[in-house]
């Protein structure tokens, strides 16, 4: 079998369920990860022989792409903020969104020359830690998560990126002190309601942790609460609090941070035009 028939194989077996350039892109990634060639390279070697074991694993990849799985749970991993990191099923894969949330805090931080004291909230990967303490030599970065497994992703992806981040296992809900003060307290809790369920694809439904994506319809801002009281009482004079929110919910979230003593509340878009992160900043 050549490259170009397992290309045209692709397309056959998956368009009913993903649209051709979606499964084209899935190719052309898995075709970096088996053949270890770059999609330009593909182009001019589509007459090359695939190799049995090759075979094996374009099918294999193909099978779960069947069953909705995210591409990226199927090689392993994703790329965030341009560092590389480990993904499995313990942990939600990190979205664009959050890549932004993550450039507002490095260009608040832009001039910083003293040693801070960084704290993400819901870690999962670690993609939010493990940016800001690659971007911030002179950082200090905690990790928390409800997640062993997700804690255990975590550490591999700072030694992966040769940072370090102290990771925490605990349940921020059952917290009751951060025990140390903190310049920036950042998270992306879980925030998408059951009623949301509807808008969210099957790929995601289906396969990332349920424990990183949701929350109740009656109580959709806890983390937001509990989080914002315990920064309040362990940021640092003017230290800073920043949200990746329910895009939905944000005027609610705003007013929920706003009650409990912050102020300079800014609320921001995302890239798709969606509120989307909330920074707040210690009176
Ligand atoms: C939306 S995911 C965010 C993951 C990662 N920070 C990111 O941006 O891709 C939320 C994370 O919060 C964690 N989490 C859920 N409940 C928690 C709790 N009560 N205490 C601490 N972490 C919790 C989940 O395990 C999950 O990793």
């Amino acid at each position: 079998m050549k490259i170009k028939d397992v290309r045209v194989d692709f397309k056959n077996s998956l368009s009913e369920v993903y649209e051709e350039e979606e499964v084209m892109s899935f190719f052309y990634i898995l075709s970096e990860e088996i053949l270890k060639l770059r999609r330009v390279d593909v182009a001019i070697a589509l007459e090359k022989e695939v190799s049995a074991s090759e075979i094996v694993q374009f099918n294999e990849a193909k099978t779960r792409l069947l069953n909705q799985e995210p591409i990226q749970y199927i090689i392993g991993h994703t790329y965030f903020y341009g560092l590389c990191f480990i993904v499995n099923e313990n942990v939600l894969i990190p979205r664009p969104e959050t890549e932004e949330l993550v450039d507002w805090i490095l260009k608040d931080q832009e001039s910083l020359e003293s040693t801070i004291k960084i704290l993400d909230i819901g870690t999962g990967s670690g993609c939010i830690a493990i940016a800001l303490a690659k971007n911030l030599p002179n950082a200090k970065v905690y990790a928390m998560d409800i997640s062993k497994q997700a804690i255990e992703v975590a550490k591999v992806n700072a030694i992966k990126n040769e940072v370090e981040v102290t990771c925490i296992h605990e349940n921020i809900l059952m917290c009751e002190d951060l025990t140390q003060e903190f310049d920036i307290i950042v998270s992306n809790p879980p925030y998408i309601r059951a009623l949301e369920k509807k808008e969210i694809r099957p790929n995601v439904l289906d396969n990332e942790p349920h424990q990183a994506l949701f929350v109740s319809d009656h109580d959709p801002l806890l983390f937001y609460e509990k989080i914002t009281i315990l920064a309040k009482r362990r940021l640092k004079f003017r230290g800073r609090l920043y949200f990746e929110i329910n895009q939905y919910l944000g005027e609610e979230t705003v007013t929920i941070i706003k009650s409990l003593g912050f102020e300079s509340i800014i609320l921001r878009k995302d890239l798709y035009g969606n509120n989307r992160m909330i920074q707040a900043r210690k009176p």
